[in-house]
């Protein structure tokens, strides 16, 4: 759905009841987000997430599994301007609504994350922490890339992942700036990435089928929003 259509959906979005929306686990393709979490301008994530997003829809697994390239930039949210907390979704801007609509959309999801000063940077961070429920009972493998292979922003992110009740899957894809990227700028991956990523993704595909019971409540199931 374009950014446009999304906005549109948004602004008929009245309470946001997670019981009526279209449970994504109901649909017969596991839908997975190719998520890019930096938006400064020359970025390498861009190089990077498409080089995901283009590999994983080289796969097999096209008859089962939608994938979908997500801009957070595209989304132009600003710094978190909701007055009420996410986990109880009564969102009051449009921006909010496009975004909320979007992530609820999928099953699983895959981070392209650089490192910003040994952390996630901010603008991932943020997007995050727009929603909650959105997040929930879905699968998540990372792609992280940096001096260090961007690794202490993702161990940061599996921190996260925890409150948001998502599943991230041990394999994942670390990317050097000194060997995957010629002049730090213009990414060459080493082969060997290849097998690390399919790792990751089978993982990815597998833990977000599995939870699949859990969004369609075919499971006993708690109320998963915290009380703020
Ligand atoms: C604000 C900022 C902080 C950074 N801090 C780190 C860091 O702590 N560790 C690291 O490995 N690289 C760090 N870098 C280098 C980034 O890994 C590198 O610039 C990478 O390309 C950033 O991703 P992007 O180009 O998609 O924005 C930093 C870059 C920026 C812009």
């Amino acid at each position: 759905m374009s950014i446009d259509k999304l906005i549109e959906c948004a602004y008929e979005f009245t309470e946001p009841s997670f019981i009526t929306f279209v449970s994504p686990g109901e649909k017969s393709m596991l839908k997975v987000a190719v998520i890019l979490g930096s938006t400064r301008p020359g970025r390498n994530g861009e190089a990077v997430a498409r080089w995901v997003y283009d590999m994983a829809k080289k796969r097999g697994d096209n008859n089962s599994v939608d994938f979908e390239y997500i801009d957070i930039k595209d989304f132009n949210l600003p710094l978190l301007d909701e007055p009420v907390p996410p986990s109880q979704g009564k969102y009051s801007k449009v921006h909010t609504k496009a975004w909320s609509v979007k992530i609820n959309s999928f099953d699983a999801f895959i981070f392209v994350t650089p490192e910003y000063n040994h952390g996630i940077p901010g603008t991932l961070k943020n997007a995050i922490d727009f929603l909650y429920r959105e997040w929930n009972n879905k699968a998540a493998g990372f792609v992280s890339y940096g001096s260090a292979g961007g690794l202490r922003s993702v161990e940061q992110l599996r921190l996260v992942m925890a409150e948001l009740q998502i599943a991230d899957v041990r394999a994942q894809v670390t990317l050097s700036l000194f060997t995957d990227f010629e002049n730090f700028t213009k990414f060459k991956p080493a082969a060997y990435h290849e097998k690390s990523f399919n790792e990751m993704l089978d993982q990815v595909i597998a833990w977000g089928k599995a939870l699949e019971a859990l969004r369609t409540g075919k499971l006993a199931h708690y109320s998963s929003a915290p009380a703020s």
